[in-house]
């Protein structure tokens, strides 16, 4: 081999091993450079005679142009290279899912007590919300369960390690009925002044409640709704009529049956529970109880501020789940607390 071809030889050699393209620079200075091994031949030409200086001359630019050659490839290559790794380094899986645009949903017992806060608004109901924190005057006392009453058994809660300025400890309110108690005294306080003759007190009162208490049917915490009308001559007529039309509205459909149970309650004289029928459909003729109700209690009216002689009216506290339940035919109240999106995703249609 000459040594020309051994130069271009160990060139290519060089550039194959070079896997950075600022290196591969460096190396091509080494031959074709100022100072390269090209250029050194080149200048050497001079002390040649003219035939040898033609010779030599036309196999140093073979050389050269191998050399050039060589470089050329590698870069090419090396830009290649470079080429694959960035498309590897941001190479995009088309065959993973989506992240898609999923929406939020309403839960079922949010739909539910939207819906109620509408039908009744719509037939002159106010809307109040309370504290799920509650006093035990409030929660119990004033609603005629004093304490060591035997109907407090009934509702066994949670007790938060707070007393209140009378001494008792604070709880979770196992029913919604104190609102009945801070709306009508609220409402009593603003007409005491005596601006005129007192609106009759017509709210209902949605939100969450507590027990002791998880089964199929119940859990720990659940939601209720409470009603209140209280005004010179409102009578349990009244709360047949307000109540079937709110069923009526609430099922969209108008064959259903009510029926008023003779039932037990500190706060209301007569107490009932509620029982109503669907007339068709797959729980045709079956009773189900939805809520508690009755004419509220004297003592009661009396812990509202008003004269019970004077002032008399119904009061109901339904179960939101129960509703809920029976309007989109859920078997266990436990799969609304499930977090299961399975479940949940068919009360929000995409
Ligand atoms: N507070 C009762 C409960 O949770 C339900 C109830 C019954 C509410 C009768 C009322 C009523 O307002 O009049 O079991």
């Amino acid at each position: 081999m000459t040594e020309l071809q051994d130069l271009v030889h160990r060139a290519e050699t060089e550039f194959a091993a070079i896997s950075h393209p600022a290196e591969l620079e460096n190396a091509k200075a080494r031959y074709l450079g100022k100072a390269g091994a090209i250029t050194a031949l080149m200048k050497g030409l001079s002390q040649l005679s003219p035939e040898r200086k033609r010779e030599q001359g036309a196999s140093i630019n073979l050389a050269k142009q191998g050399i050039e050659a060589a470089l050329q490839q590698r870069r090419a290559a090396l830009a290649e290279l470079e080429l694959h790794a960035k498309l590897a380094a941001e190479a995009i899986d088309v065959t993973l899912p989506g992240r898609g645009q999923h929406g939020g949903g309403l839960h079922p017992v949010v739909r539910s007590w939207m819906r109620i806060e509408e039908i009744f608004s719509s037939i002159g109901f106010a809307v109040a919300e309370g504290p799920e924190i509650e006093d035990d005057w409030t929660n119990f006392t004033a609603l005629n369960s004093p304490q060591n009453h035997p109907a407090r058994s009934m509702q066994d809660t949670f007790y938060v390690d707070v007393e209140d300025e009378r001494g008792q400890p604070l709880l979770l309110r196992t029913h919604t009925s104190p609102m009945q108690v801070r709306h009508a005294r609220a409402h009593v306080q603003r007409y005491a002044a005596g601006i005129g003759a007192m609106p009759d007190i017509k709210v209902i009162a949605p939100g969450r409640t507590y027990r002791v208490d998880s089964d199929a049917t119940h859990s720990p915490m659940f939601h209720q709704f409470e009603g209140l009308w209280i005004g010179e001559r409102v009578s349990l007529a009244d709360l047949k009529g307000v109540y079937t039309s709110f069923l009526q509205t609430f099922f969209e459909r108008d064959d259903i049956t009510l029926r008023f149970r003779p039932s037990y309650f500190p706060f209301t004289e007569p107490s009932a529970e509620i029982d109503m029928m669907f007339d068709s459909g797959p729980l045709k003729g079956r009773w189900l109880e939805i809520s508690g109700a009755g004419q509220v209690h004297p003592t009661v009216v009396r812990n509202f501020g008003l004269d019970p002689e004077q002032y008399i009216g119904f009061a109901f506290g339904s179960g939101i789940e129960r509703l809920t339940m029976l309007r989109y035919g859920v078997g266990d109240l436990r799969q609304f607390y499930s977090g299961d999106l399975r479940f949940l995703e068919q009360f929000n249609p995409a």
